[in-house]
């Protein structure tokens, strides 16, 4: 049947805008694109992690298991099949690696160290670093129990961000621990799960909503309790986790939660990592995490929102009915790494350079003769560019430099004749003439 409803009507014109809050990549924004993924790529190489992958399609029962109701419910896109499955479009790549890892759990070695770089659907409101379909560096560690794998993987988004151009003291490091959270709320303050999970979201939200609102929602949980509600609050505003824990009852401040904390800022202490600091009202939205979670966040007010989010989640790969198995990891957006490096160390050097060499016949009859010469510079890996037009020689050459290619190579009936080439570097003017036969030399790095 023919598709009608996306037909234009004979003189309506489509939209040449894409989709809302999704972006064209043309050319130069690939090379900047390029750039950020061969960051990702090179840490997450120099720690040992093997790249995998999987399809952007995903039963939606994938998500309803653990991903947090904010994003299964407002942020997915679902679409129903035409065999009546239930399909999304994924928003994370976390169940998928869990899944992907569950399937050959027997086989595949551990500790398993695997990165991706996966597109991701959320339906959000599109905004400055968050969009509807975005690039998200996935790093993530299984089979290791210990905080070390911590450690690791904020030592990989550390080095990231200094690869970015950030340093240290323009960015934090904010670490919680679930743990930590459940004892408060189970242990200290004898909350039931429906008052503990309403503070959860009440405090992932503390820092968009007014504090006139989060005070009165803290309240509203705790009832008529109003003594421990003012416990609460002095807790969450403590300034340092010395402080948080001078508002516990003794027992809790060697709870295994807070050496959990202690130890992985000791650990990154050693590594010379010092701007980390503990942060209690750190959530995290997906319901998976177990242990530590912690997001970095770049100080300058302009890129306000998190640059990257993780944690550990030892018990994801129970709900494909496996045992459980350590995880920890994080994600990283392509949105916002494009914002810090334009912050911090410019655009400008990311110039999209099409080729090495432009071959410029000057006439239609040297084209033949330019032809051999651009398969024997390819077959030789220099990135080579015929110009074709009929425009005139030095219009040529200013093309070729306007694309940023550095060097040309202009073909008359006098080079035909001869096999004697002339080198021209555009940025200098410097010519060097060569025999067709010592070209190549001229070219090695
Ligand atoms: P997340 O906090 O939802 O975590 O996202 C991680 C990072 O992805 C954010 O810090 C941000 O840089 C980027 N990001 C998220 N949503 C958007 C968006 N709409 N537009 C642009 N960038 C965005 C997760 O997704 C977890 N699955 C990460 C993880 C991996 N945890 C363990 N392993």
């Amino acid at each position: 049947m023919a598709d009608t409803q996306n037909t234009p009507e004979k003189h309506d014109k489509l939209s040449t805008e894409p989709y809302k809050g999704v972006r064209d990549f043309y050319p130069e924004d690939m090379a900047i694109q390029k750039r950020i993924f061969s960051i990702w790529r090179d840490t997450a190489e120099k720690y040992g992690y093997e790249e995998y992958s999987a399809s952007v399609l995903e039963p939606s029962a994938l998500y309803r298991a653990k991903s947090g109701e904010e994003l299964v419910n407002e942020q997915t896109y679902n679409f129903t099949d035409r065999g009546e499955r239930e399909v999304t479009l994924r928003p994370e790549m976390t169940p998928t690696v869990a899944r992907m890892i569950a399937a050959r759990r027997r086989d595949i070695m551990m500790p398993a160290r695997w990165y991706s770089i996966p597109n991701l659907f959320r339906y959000e409101q599109p905004q400055r670093g968050r969009l509807r379909e975005h690039w998200q560096l996935n790093v993530d560690i299984f089979g290791v129990t210990s905080l070390n794998a911590e450690i690791e993987i904020i030592n990989i988004a550390y080095d990231i961000m200094i690869a970015y151009g950030l340093k240290n003291t323009d960015f934090e490091i904010r670490l919680n621990n679930r743990k930590l959270v459940n004892h408060i709320n189970k242990d200290v303050f004898a909350l039931d799960q429906d008052a503990a999970h309403k503070l959860s979201k009440i405090l992932d939200k503390k820092a968009k909503i007014n504090e006139e609102t989060f005070v009165s929602s803290v309240k509203e949980i705790f009832a008529e309790r109003s003594e421990d509600a003012k416990k609460f609050l002095a807790l969450i505003n403590s300034n340092n986790i010395e402080e948080f824990i001078s508002h516990l009852p003794q027992c809790s401040a060697n709870h295994e939660s807070v050496r959990e904390v202690r130890e992985v800022m000791a650990g990154l202490e050693r590594l010379g990592i010092t701007n980390v600091s503990f942060a209690q009202t750190l959530m995290r939205g997906l319901d998976y995490y177990t242990g530590i979670v912690f997001e970095i966040f770049d100080l300058n007010p302009e890129n306000r929102r998190s640059v990257f989010g993780g944690g550990r989640y030892d018990d994801l790969l129970s709900i494909f009915g496996n045992e459980k198995l350590p995880a920890v990891g994080f994600g990283a957006g392509d949105v916002i790494a494009r914002d810090l490096l334009e912050t911090y160390s410019g655009l400008n050097d990311t110039k999209n350079t099409s080729a090495d060499v432009a071959i410029c016949p000057i006439n239609e009859n040297n084209t033949p003769y330019a032809l051999d010469i651009a398969e024997k510079l390819r077959d030789s890996g220099v990135r080579t560019v015929i110009d074709f037009s009929n425009k005139k020689i030095g219009d040529k050459i200013a093309n070729a430099n306007r694309r940023n290619i550095a060097r040309v190579i202009c073909i008359g009936d006098e080079e035909v004749a001869n096999g004697k080439l002339t080198i021209k570097v555009l940025s200098s003017g410097e010519e060097t003439i060569t025999n067709e036969s010592d070209l190549l030399s001229h070219f090695k790095e």
